[in-house]
């Protein structure tokens, strides 16, 4: 399993859930949007953000699936989303990121952040060697999150996805430790 662990970034901290972010959570995730994207429960009640915070964020880790951080302001400490990796393969050393941001929180680069920071951690620090990300070909926003991270486009993986709507392509995106090199510097003759 992942140990447990906090990321830091120039805005943000991302940490485990706790109890205090039950309110945060269940607004974001009963949130329209995060509800057309993700195949979350619907109606999304305040006893599945209860059990999300306290117990079955916790559970995946434990459960070496990956590790689910709450993406909190450093300056506030309020919640803005969560990032997490899921699908973890152990031999291959390849892992899945998935995240959705707080509606009062959109629009300010916070899931590119969030999500070039858990990459770095794992990609350098835990020396995983491919880290997968899957976006509906429909949401634009989350596909500019991932060419905003680092990301690169590999293809379209027909009907592999399913929100409330129902079935949906997803365009599947990867990074490798390669791809953390910063780029070359270039000099004037
Ligand atoms: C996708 C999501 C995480 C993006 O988070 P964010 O921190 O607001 O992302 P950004 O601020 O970097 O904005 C993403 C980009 O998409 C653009 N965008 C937002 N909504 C858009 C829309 N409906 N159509 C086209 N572009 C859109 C933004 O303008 C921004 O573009 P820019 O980088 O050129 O300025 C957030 O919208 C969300 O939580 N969506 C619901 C859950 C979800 O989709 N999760 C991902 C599942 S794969």
């Amino acid at each position: 399993m992942f140990p447990e662990s906090i990321l830091h970034t120039n805005r943000l901290i991302l940490r485990p859930f706790d109890a205090s972010d039950i309110p945060d959570t269940h607004a974001s995730c009963a949130d329209a949007l995060t509800q057309r994207w993700l195949p979350l429960p619907k109606p999304y009640t305040l006893d599945d953000a209860t059990n999300w915070c306290t117990t079955a964020a916790h559970a995946l880790r434990d459960s070496g699936d990956g590790i689910q951080f709450a993406v909190t302001d450093a300056y506030t400490k309020r919640l803005m989303g969560q990032v997490g990796l899921k699908k973890t393969d152990w031999r291959a050393l390849v892992s899945e990121v998935g995240y959705w941001v707080s509606p009062w929180a959109r629009g300010h680069g916070i899931a590119a952040e969030a999500t070039r920071a858990l990459a770095l951690w794992l990609l350098a620090d835990q020396q995983f060697q491919r880290l997968e990300l899957r976006a509906a070909t429909e949401n634009t926003a989350s596909q500019k999150v991932a060419l905003k991270a680092g990301f690169h486009p590999e293809g379209t993986l027909r009907n592999a996805g399913f929100v409330h709507g129902g079935r949906v392509d997803l365009v599947l995106f990867s990074m490798l430790p390669g791809d953390l090199a910063p780029p070359a510097q270039h000099y004037k003759s």
